[in-house]
């Protein structure tokens, strides 16, 4: 088994984007800005926009967090995202979710410019996407693609097994790896919480992505040895081990998984950190094409 380490990977990466900030500094050119909005105060989110604002500072971006409390209203929340989006020094931003139950997400996530959207959520950038035109990928399936790239797995003519078709993580996949090219070129079967014969079909998967945000659902019985297991669930369980205070776990149980997989992501440590540089990647595209 090898465990495909997403944290090495990262820093690789983030060190080639640090490099071409430091290019564009050379040449007297504005360093991409991010911003982030975020909204209220559920602890995974402060973490993940926390991530994000360090990845930028290593990579030499700027960057912006825009807070609101939990009663903002979805008027004065679309108020904030005109502004972003109509601010020329910031590049891109993104609207952390999930959003108050009182917050209509998918009004929130139209009202970004496409141009500004490195996320990739805008219906136009899915929609690009699709047609597999250049556009921002959404963050996690990029980097899901950039993991396969980088460890050179085999996915011509393979089965790739997807468990939840959300519209961030699963469903984007289940399009990008059908794509004609690398990686891609797999046959997809998109699974949900009303597919029969669940164990029976990931028992078949040559490359099984979990996407279904229950922890340690995946076990041994339902993996085909030799296949490669991605893990994109985060559950965080409170812990008196870490020094947070918190432990990570994936939707896999990785310790019996990983006895029969040949490559394997780890929670943490794998699709997440991968996630943050796709976003980075977005943002200097999107710094790029303005300068364009
Ligand atoms: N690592 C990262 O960077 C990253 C990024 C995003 C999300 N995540 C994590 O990934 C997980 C999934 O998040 P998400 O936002 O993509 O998904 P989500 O919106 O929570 O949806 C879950 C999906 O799983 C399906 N599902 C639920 N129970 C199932 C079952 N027993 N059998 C088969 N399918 C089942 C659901 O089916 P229905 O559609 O039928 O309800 C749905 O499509 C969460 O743990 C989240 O925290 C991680």
């Amino acid at each position: 088994m090898q465990k495909i380490d997403g944290k090495a990977v990262s820093s690789a990466l983030k060190e080639d984007i640090r490099q071409e900030v430091e290019a564009l500094k050379a040449k007297g050119a504005k360093i991409p800005h991010l911003a982030a909005v975020l909204v209220g105060e559920n602890p995974a989110s402060e973490t993940y926009v926390n991530h994000k604002v360090k990845a930028c500072n290593q990579v030499g971006f700027q960057s912006t967090i825009i807070r609101r409390d939990a009663t903002v209203a979805e008027t004065d929340l679309i108020q904030i995202i005109d502004k972003l989006n109509a601010e020329p020094d910031i590049d891109g931003f993104i609207v952390q979710l999930p959003l108050p139950e009182h917050i209509n997400e998918q009004r929130v996530i139209e009202a970004v410019a496409p141009e500004k959207d490195v996320d990739g959520f805008h219906p136009l950038n899915t929609g690009r996407m699709v047609a597999g035109l250049d556009t921002f990928l959404p963050a996690t399936p990029a980097g899901i693609l950039e993991l396969m790239r980088y460890y050179e797995i085999p996915t011509e003519g393979a089965h790739c097994v997807i468990l939840g078709r959300s519209n961030i993580v699963g469903t984007p996949l289940s399009v990008l790896m059908s794509r004609k090219g690398y990686p891609g070129n797999a046959t997809v079967t998109l699974c949900h919480s009303r597919t029969q014969n669940l164990a029976e079909i990931t028992r078949s998967a040559d490359i099984l992505i979990a996407a279904i945000g229950k922890m340690h659902f995946i076990t041994a019985d339902m993996v085909k040895s030799g296949s490669t297991v991605i893990d994109v669930g985060i559950h965080r369980v409170k812990s008196g081990k870490t020094k947070s205070g918190w432990k990570l776990h994936g939707d896999v149980k990785f310790d019996e998984v990983s006895e029969k997989a040949a490559y394997i992501t780890p929670v943490p440590g794998g699709v997440g950190p991968m996630t943050i540089v796709s976003l980075l990647r977005n943002t200097l595209k999107a710094a790029a094409r303005k300068n364009q």
